[in-house]
């Protein structure tokens, strides 16, 4: 990718943020994202007076919107109307897979970046920024594992993501949004992935889905949605006993309501009634012996509104 030549006043975002915001080591982001490196353009401006205070009051706005939809049982018809939307572009496309990605990476917008607002020139930057952390997580943390599942995966951009880069690997994408099935049976069809798509409810866990041997489990922004309920799936984990489980979702216990930025994301939270106490559950359940703690991190990072990429990593004892 062309890079531009911005003026003085712009910043870098290098190396050593990304292994901050990732919660690693410099040389691991070097050693794992050279690709997605290369094809962004690393320059932002921090926005400071008016600028910024047009942001304050863009989130503000959000959060006062009495049209601004809660997440929850009733939003079902709104996935399913979203990744319908995708599935049709990716149809039409000839099974273009960049036609999947959800609509909801805005283009040249403002971003949060460890407690600033930001405008970055490149105008995928969140979606680039957020393929390289998947990038680093999943060769972490899930590439070791034959069997992985996803669950929530809407339009299953990290499956593809993952069966382009893990050949070999049986994945299988869950969720309550029909066309998310009818997506990856396309992906299998057309692709000749070993991916299969099967509905499931956080709400509700099939009492018949049985997890493979050693499979590894994920979330990616999907559990935000279940709010305080997150028993059920927790139960079904605790049965289940996958190798590992890897949550990528807005944690609500890191925000430091005393810094502004984290006190309007707290509040847009709260507003979007997103996963709630999940954190503080893992905890009780390590301190009761139930499961083990391997790693979780505050990443700082999003779009106007949320930190939606921070990750808990554990596993059923
Ligand atoms: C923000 S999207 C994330 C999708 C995907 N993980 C990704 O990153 O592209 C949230 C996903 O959670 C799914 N979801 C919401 N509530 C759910 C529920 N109760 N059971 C299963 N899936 C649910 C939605 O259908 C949607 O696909």
């Amino acid at each position: 990718m062309e890079k531009t030549s911005p003026p003085e006043t712009f910043s870098i975002m290098n190396v050593d943020d990304f292994a901050k915001l990732f919660g690693t080591s410099s040389s691991e982001v070097l050693e794992c994202c050279s690709e997605e490196l290369a094809s962004l353009d690393p320059h932002y401006r921090v926005l400071a007076g008016d600028e910024r205070d047009q942001v304050l009051l863009q989130v503000l706005a959000k959060i006062d919107d009495p049209g601004t939809p809660e997440s929850g049982t009733s939003r079902l018809p709104d996935w399913e109307r979203g990744w319908g939307e995708n599935l049709d572009e990716f149809v039409r496309s000839g099974y273009d897979i960049e036609k999947l990605v959800p609509k909801y990476f805005k283009k040249n917008v403002p971003a949060r970046f460890m407690g600033e607002y930001i405008l970055p020139i490149d105008p995928q930057f969140v979606l680039v920024c957020t393929r390289m952390f998947r990038r680093w997580i999943f060769g972490r943390y899930l590439a070791p594992y034959d069997t992985i599942y996803e669950f929530g995966c809407g339009p299953a951009t990290h499956l593809a993501f993952l069966a382009q880069n893990y050949p070999g690997k049986k994945l299988v994408g869950l969720d309550w949004a029909r066309p998310s099935q009818e997506i990856i049976s396309l992906l299998a069809q057309h692709r000749g992935w070993d991916i299969e798509g099967r509905h499931f409810d956080f709400f509700h866990p099939d009492p018949t889905l049985r997890l493979a041997p050693r499979s590894a489990v994920y979330t990616f922004g999907a559990l935000e949605q279940v709010g305080g309920r997150h028993g059920e799936f927790l139960d079904f984990l605790l049965r289940e006993k996958p190798a590992i489980c890897v949550n990528v979702e807005c944690l609500c216990e890191y925000y430091d309501a005393s810094r502004l930025s984290d006190y309007l994301a707290l509040r847009y939270h709260r507003r979007k009634k997103y996963l709630d106490g999940y954190l503080t559950r893992l905890k009780e359940l390590e301190a009761r012996g139930r499961i083990e703690i391997l790693a979780s991190h505050h990443q700082r990072f999003g779009n106007m509104y949320d930190d939606s990429n921070s990750y808990v990593v554990w596993r059923p004892l």
